[in-house]
């Protein structure tokens, strides 16, 4: 039933306009430093799917410290049901508080978008100054992590003499890597965020896509065909923000202007419904990174 759901919604979403060759022209790569330089936050994503425990200890092997050996870990949390594990620590070497959120694997996440769980609520006046709408799964984990995530990046900001704050996360990962970064700016000033996701769903509709935009701070990287980042579909009222980085096939990391761009470089436009698309695109790699713990 999910899957019949997703199909009806990838088919609505066929008619896309062609991209005009000035488009394409304007689409540009990023250099291979540029990319290398994502590969810590990729690692950092990648160890949201560890346990707390290990987390904390920082001791979950090549996502931990292999890749990142002089983080400080501050806290950890989540159940890794109900509630998505989370991490938040410090790495003085990119200078910038760490805030990382597991994610799910294909199968659950392509429930996940095509449940009504998914589909589009009022934020939380209480949490949420804005009449914004976003899903509603990502919304429940924010409500119930929130308030320790925000207290620890508070302490880590207290401890160490850092001025940037980093959300990274993968597929639902990244959906509450975004909710955050809206949310916690609204209780901590005087520094500055950026957001780095990887296999991003459609997560709120163009208020809060357009919100999420403010600054360019948001970068959400999508591989090849993966799916995932074309659901839930634009007619359904979801959109992006800006900062899509599309992995193509030859390997290329291409920089996809404005939100949801059409073009046959970009997720929308290369993955015009889920049939064209392939599941296992979603957890990677990016850049030699596989998603998991
Ligand atoms: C996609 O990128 C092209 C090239 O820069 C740009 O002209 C176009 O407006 C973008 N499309 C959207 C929907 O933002
Ligand atoms: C889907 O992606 C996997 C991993 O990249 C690849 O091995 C497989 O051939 C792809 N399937 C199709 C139908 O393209």
């Amino acid at each position: 039933m999910a899957r019949f759901a997703a199909i009806l919604l990838a088919l609505a979403s066929l008619a896309t306009a062609a991209p005009s060759l000035s488009a394409r022209q304007a689409i540009t790569s990023l250099t291979s430093a540029q990319i290398s330089a994502f590969k810590p936050y990729s690692f950092y994503a990648a160890a949201g799917y560890c346990s707390p425990a290990s987390t904390l200890a920082w001791n979950c092997g090549t996502n931990c410290a292999g890749a990142n050996p002089a983080f400080h870990p501050v806290a950890s949390g989540g159940d890794g049901d109900a509630t998505q594990f989370w991490f938040v620590g410090v790495d003085q070497t990119l200078g910038t508080v760490i805030v990382s959120h597991q994610g799910t694997d294909p199968s659950e996440i392509l429930s996940l978008v095509t449940d009504s769980n998914f589909f589009l609520e009022s934020l939380d006046p209480t949490l949420f100054p804005w009449r914004e709408l976003f899903s509603r799964s990502a919304q429940r984990v924010c409500k119930r992590a929130g308030q320790q995530i925000l207290a620890a990046v508070q302490t880590a900001l207290s401890q160490f003499d850092v001025k940037k704050v980093t959300m990274v996360g993968h597929s639902l990962g990244g959906a509450i890597a975004l909710i955050d970064s809206v949310y916690l700016p609204l209780h901590i000033t005087g520094v500055t965020f950026q957001t780095i996701v990887y296999g991003l769903p459609r997560v709120g509709n163009q208020a809060f896509a357009n919100l999420a935009s403010v600054g360019n701070t948001v970068t959400h990287i999508n591989n090849k065909e993966d799916i995932v980042p074309i659901l839930p579909g634009m007619f359904l009222g979801f959109h992006h923000p800006t900062g899509e980085v599309h992995i193509e096939d030859s390997g290329a990391w291409d920089s996809c202007p404005g939100q949801d761009n059409e073009s046959d470089l970009c997720s929308t436009g290369d993955v015009p419904n889920i049939l064209e698309g392939n599941e296992s695109d979603h957890d990677g790699p990016y850049d030699g990174v596989e998603m998991g713990c």
